[in-house]
Formats: structure tokens, sequence, C-alpha cells
């Protein structure tokens, strides 16, 4: 009952300071720290990303050596995480593994940080969980087709190395290349759903692991992070690039929703989009397989046209990784691996000057019932 509009889904909504990221949903722009994410697609690292985002600043060459050596050192698991993973089923999705697994490493943190939420305490849990995270979800894509984990390398990045630990087998620099590229692209994002949820769960001065967990359950839904994933079954629903027009056609006439496309902040073309487009292409040609590729092209012509959406980053970004030959499954939980980067930032950003999150709800209920006791209730 209050006087002030609600703005559904908080659209719009300014929920706080922040400068790690910007998106200029008009222009079309993507900022982490002040860099062009399109300067950041061509020639930033991953882990100069994550030393960008945590840090403030892009880092001088002994900096990022430093934090890639620290990263490297905390990708291997407790033995007792390894054990948790054998006792899940198989049958469970990559994405409840990892928020399960993310969590337990709470447990398992024997440093003197634990449980504290200083800045020194935050940047230990963010290595520790940004490292683990990666080897959870190549741990588990393993285990769960049968194979033994694979150790880490630690003479690769942190994009090949975890292309390393799923296959078994180093990749190529194109695929490493892209693969670190989709990292970079997805490691940030200011207020989206997850983030929020990381932020309300860090300003109540909750630790850096039940944040994490917090934004991995957030970022699961369709309507967010879930979202690559189902643009793999459209694709393999769809099959063939000549029923892809009628296709979309005969979806949007029954008004379901097009998965990869639309933005809440975006009015153009996500520019996470224009890089994944290219290396969805790129990646196909060499494959000597560009059906997946054209078939989303000819998506990406029939929504515009239609609807006047544009592809979001999920939407491209699905076609990549099925070049990369990862399965659907896991395309949302690597999503939550490059996204780390970002949460963990904003957890420091939200601990650095914090004040408990708590909005008001609009009370559109009774408020004036009587009291029935329980044996006169119909
Ligand atoms: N396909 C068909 N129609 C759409 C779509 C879509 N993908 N997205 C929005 N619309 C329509 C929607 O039906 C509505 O039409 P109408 O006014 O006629 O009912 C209108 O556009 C506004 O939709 P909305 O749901 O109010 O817009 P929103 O700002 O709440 O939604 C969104 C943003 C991303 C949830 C939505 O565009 C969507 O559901 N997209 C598909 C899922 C998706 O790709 N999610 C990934 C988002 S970006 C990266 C990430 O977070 O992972």
């Amino acid at each position: 009952m209050s006087e002030t509009p609600v703005k559904a889904g908080l659209e719009g909504v300014i929920a706080g300071n922040s400068s790690i990221s910007w998106v200029d949903g008009q222009k079309g722009r993507l900022i982490y720290r002040g860099y062009d994410i399109h300067d950041l697609a061509e020639h930033a690292s991953f882990e100069e990303v994550v030393y960008l985002l945590w840090y403030g600043k892009l880092p001088t060459r002994s900096e990022l050596e430093a934090l890639s050596n620290e990263l490297k050192a905390n990708r291997q698991l407790p033995d007792e995480i390894w054990q948790m993973m054998r006792l899940i089923p198989r049958t469970a999705k990559p994405m409840e593994v990892l928020r399960t697994l993310t969590s337990a490493m709470s447990a398992f943190d024997t440093s003197e940080y634990k449980d504290q939420t200083t800045r020194e305490a935050n940047l230990h849990q963010a290595i520790r969980l940004t490292a683990a995270m990666a080897t959870i979800v190549a741990g588990y894509e393993r285990m769960r087709k049968g194979l033994e984990p694979v150790a880490p390398d630690p003479e690769l990045n942190h994009a090949a190395n975890f292309l390393y630990m799923v296959k078994g087998e180093r990749p190529d620099d194109l695929e490493a290349r892209a693969f670190d590229m989709v990292l970079v692209l997805h490691a940030d994002h200011e207020f989206n759903a997850s983030t929020f949820a990381a932020r309300v769960t860090a300003a109540t001065l909750s630790d850096m692991y039940s944040a994490i967990t917090s934004a991995i359950g957030a970022l699961k839904g369709p309507l967010h992070g879930g979202a690559n994933e189902q643009v793999l079954r459209t694709l393999k629903a769809i099959g063939e690039v000549d029923k892809a027009r009628q296709w979309v056609i005969d979806a949007l006439g029954r008004r379901e929703r097009i998965m990869g496309f639309g933005h809440r902040v975006y009015k153009t073309m996500d520019p996470r989009a224009i890089h994944l487009k290219k290396m969805s292409q790129e990646l196909g040609q060499r494959a000597g397989d560009t059906k997946w590729y054209e078939m989303s092209e000819v998506m990406e012509k029939v929504v515009h046209d239609e609807k006047g959406l544009y592809p979001n980053v999920d939407f491209y970004a699905a076609s990549v990784y099925h070049s990369l030959g990862l399965e659907s499954d896991v395309f949302t939980p690597i999503f939550a691996v490059s996204r780390v980067a970002g949460w963990t930032a904003h957890v420091l950003e939200q601990h650095g000057d914090n004040r408990l999150i708590r909005p008001r709800s609009n009370y559109v209920g009774d408020d004036n019932m009587p009291w029935v006791p329980l044996d006169q209730r119909g």
C-alpha cells in the first residue's frame, strides 16, 4: 500500500553505487573499470580481467604473474570435495553440483581467514573460489562420464587449463584463445540478478562462500545464465538451416520466448555477442561445420524483423561452446566459472562500504482478518 509506484522487476531502478562495471544500454557499451569490453575482448587475458575487477587497475607484469600463480596454486580441490563429488549421483546436473560443492568449499577452508569479511580475507576466498570452481566443473564433467579427473596443468592459463581438465588434452591456440575470450566477456555485468543476489547476501555481513553460492543459484534460471543451454536445445530442435525461419515464426506465434534474445538493459546488440558471433563463425569454419552458425544467423534476422530484439551474450555462446566440444548442460556452469570474478569483486566492494540491503514490499494483501480457531475452518 505504498504511495510510490512499484517498478516490476525493479526495471531501471538504481540500487547502489559501483565502480566495477557499467552497461550503457542505449549505446550498447559495456565497461569494466573504465575499459571498453571490445578492447578487453581483443587484448586481455581472463587473469588480467580478474586483477582489473578485484584491484581496480590493470596489473603490471609482475602483479599479473603473482595473481596467475596464486590461482594455479589453488586449482587442486581438497580431498573431501572430491569424495563428496563421488557421492553425488551421476544424473545430477553440473550446475547443481557446482552450487553444492562451492558451498562445501567453505567447510574445508582451514585458513585463518575463514568466516572473516576483511578485504584480505575476501581476496583469499576470491582466489580460492575462482580457481576451484573451474576444477569442480571440469572434474564432475569427467566423473559423470566415468572418466578420472585430470590434474591441472601449471603451464596452462586458466582458460586453457579448464579445457584441458575437461578433455584430457591440451587445446590448440584457437580453442584456448576463444575460451579465454569467452571468460573475459562473461566476467562482469553490473547489477544483474546473480550479482545482486551475491551483494544482498554479502550485505548481511555473511561470508564470500555464502554470497557466491547465492549467486550460482540465481544464475541457474533460464531467464539469466540458464539461457545458453536452452539456445543449443533450440538449435538442435530446429535441426536444419532452412527450417530456422519458420521455426522462429511459429514459436513467436505461440508467444514463446526465443532463448538468447532480448535484454533488460541493452536496447541494441549486446556488445559481447558481437565477439561471440565472430568466434562462432571462425570455430565453425575451422571444423568444416557452419550449420549452427548459419542457423543462428537466420534466427537473429527473423527475431529482429519480427520482434525488434537482438541476441544477448548467451545466443552465440551456445554455438561457440558446442564447437569447442562442450556438453550443453555445462554451458551455464562455464558462465559461473567466469562470472565468479565479477561476483567476488562485488562482494569486495559491498563489504568495503556496507549497508544492509533491505527494501520494502508494496503490501497488497488483507490487513484486518478475524482469527478463526482451527476446528472452525471450512
Ligand atoms: N523472445 C520473445 N519475446 C521476448 C523475448 C524473447 N527472448 N524477450 C522479451 N520478449 C518480449 C516479451 O514477450 C514482452 O513482449 P510483450 O510486451 O508483447 O508481452 C517484451 O518483449 C518485454 O519482455 P519482458 O520480459 O518484460 O522484458 P524483460 O526486460 O523483463 O526481459 C529477458 C529480459 C532477458 C528476461 C527477456 O528478454 C528474455 O526472457 N529473454 C530470453 C532469455 C534470455 O536469453 N536470457 C538471457 C539474458 S542476458 C544474459 C544473462 O543474463 O544470462
